[in-house]
């Protein structure tokens, strides 16, 4: 017998789910079994011939300071002289202080790969919806961080996972800032993206 109830509470979970931002972040260390129970999330997602490419690597206290300087030079690496800026250099060294958790997140496929490696990235963004879904239940914030100096192949090297593995970047995690908003979020309708075939 389907559960209707079951399926709408699941469904408010994931619009609940958002995105938030450094400056939403509050500093403070969350407990190490919350950073857990978000992790044990991942594995439970479909991955073709169960791969579980999924690799993390956890940046917490005093082991995000190497993972700071990281992003600083790969920003430094990765900006051409003219456009260069040491302020920006900076705030990139400063970002991993305000948020007390960064989680590397990365791919190791099968050797041999059984499987086109699009299957196993796959798999990996839906391990982290995952942890995304854990996190938004336990009221923390989190938001994966693409940006340049974040996918570098420096700071990929830094991370340490060496082709054929990849490395995309990383999420951070943490208690909203007090008197913070949960923001809404805004969607089209799936209406517009299906086209139904019926006969
Ligand atoms: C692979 C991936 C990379 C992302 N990279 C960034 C990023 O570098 N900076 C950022 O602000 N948000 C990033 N996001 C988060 C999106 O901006 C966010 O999911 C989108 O705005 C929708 O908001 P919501 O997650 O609250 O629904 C990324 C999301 C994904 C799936």
């Amino acid at each position: 017998m389907p559960s209707l109830e079951e399926a709408r509470h699941l469904l408010a979970a994931l619009e609940h789910r958002r995105s938030i931002g450094l400056k939403d972040m509050s500093p403070d260390p969350i407990d190490p079994a919350l950073i857990d129970l978000v992790l044990s999330a991942a594995p439970w997602v479909p991955n073709h011939g169960r791969t579980e490419p999924w690799r993390f690597t956890v940046y917490t206290g005093e082991g995000r300071r190497a993972l700071g300087e990281t992003l600083a030079e790969s920003y430094r690496l990765g900006t051409p002289a003219e456009g260069f800026k040491s302020e920006a250099q900076e705030d990139f060294r400063g970002r991993v202080w305000k948020a007390p958790v960064w989680i590397a997140v990365g791919m190791t496929p099968p050797s041999p790969l059984r499987f086109p490696v699009w299957e196993e990235i796959m798999a990996v963004g839906m391990a982290v919806q995952n942890m995304h879904l854990v996190a938004d239940s336990l009221g923390l914030g989190m938001r994966w961080a693409s940006w340049m100096p974040a996918l570098h192949a420096h700071t990929a090297a830094f991370v340490g996972l060496p082709a054929p593995s990849e490395h995309f970047g990383f999420v951070y995690l943490a208690h909203p800032r007090p008197g913070f908003e949960w923001p809404k979020g805004e969607r089209h309708p799936i209406a517009g993206k299906i086209r139904r075939v019926t006969d």
